[in-house]
């Protein structure tokens, strides 16, 4: 069998709460990924989602169990992985070009290259002609797309997107989306993608873990069957795209209730 991108095993994190509390975030959380596919995750806020991700990006250690990478123990920070955070982290006095460019910086990537591949992730991510502004200049939306593109600009096999989209409006997440789907297939990436958005992972994902709070812990990981290249308008349509927005509606529902 092939070794997993990500193997998650016997996950718990335990943090600290005010009066020395201790506040379980994750517990016993145990889920493969498989390489090249397209995993979403999905559950109600503080289900520990971002605290999943923290620890696949090597920020964050377990308190209980391992996480292992291509095969091997994760013990530091994952340089395999290509993040973009749920909150940007654009640096403020640094133009969008050049908050772009900071991991070709740091790989000493020539300047000539690096000049095009920024250009071309920018455009990709509809920032053509704001590439001179700074982040303070640019919409929510905008620095959103500045950071996807901080992202995607060194070609990273492994992706982990923390609600990407969700700053976007209707017309450019659907193109972001397409493009997000044409750049996955063909690279074949490994993909973990966060969304409070049913209809967003369906039309997505491969596998769609849902997350349950209290503590927070997965409570389903549901296979989605559709064919590819999906055409998002004529999926909606499909009984078995109904069928599963259907079944995981309700999980999500209940997915704030105590086990
Ligand atoms: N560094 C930390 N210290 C203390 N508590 C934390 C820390 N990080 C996360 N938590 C807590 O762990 C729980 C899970 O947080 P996390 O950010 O992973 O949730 P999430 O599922 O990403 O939520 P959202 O959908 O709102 O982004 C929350 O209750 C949060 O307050
Ligand atoms: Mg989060």
């Amino acid at each position: 069998m092939k070794t997993p991108e990500f193997s998650f095993q016997g996950i718990t994190r335990r943090f600290r709460s005010g009066n020395d509390d201790e506040f379980v975030a994750l517990e016993s959380v145990s889920l493969d990924i498989d390489s090249g596919s397209f995993v979403c995750f999905i559950g109600p806020s503080g289900c520990g989602k971002t605290t999943l991700l923290n620890m696949s990006a090597g920020l964050l250690a377990p308190s209980d169990g391992a996480v292992h990478f291509r095969g091997a123990p994760l013990n530091g920070v994952n340089t395999g992985v290509g993040f973009i955070t749920q909150h940007d982290n654009l640096l403020p006095w640094r133009t969008v070009e050049k908050n772009v460019g900071i991991a070709l910086e740091i790989e000493k990537v020539p300047r000539a290259e690096r000049r095009l591949r920024v250009a071309e992730v920018i455009e990709l991510v509809g920032l053509k002609g704001f590439a001179h502004q700074y982040p303070s200049q640019l919409s929510g939306g905008m620095q959103k797309r500045a950071s996807l593109a901080r992202g995607l600009v060194y070609g990273p096999s492994t992706l982990l997107m923390d609600e990407p989209f969700g700053a976007l409006d209707a017309q450019l997440r659907f193109s972001m989306q397409n493009e997000l789907l044409r750049i996955w297939e063909r690279d074949r990436k490994t993909i973990i993608f966060v969304t409070h958005d049913l209809d967003e992972a369906i039309l997505l994902a491969d596998k769609i873990v849902v997350f349950g709070t209290r503590p927070g812990r997965v409570v389903h990981v549901e296979d989605v069957p559709l064919e590819r290249p999906r055409d998002f308008a004529e999926l909606r349509l499909s009984p078995v795209y109904g069928a599963i927005w259907e079944r995981l509606w309700k999980l999500l529902e209940n997915s704030e209730e105590a086990p």
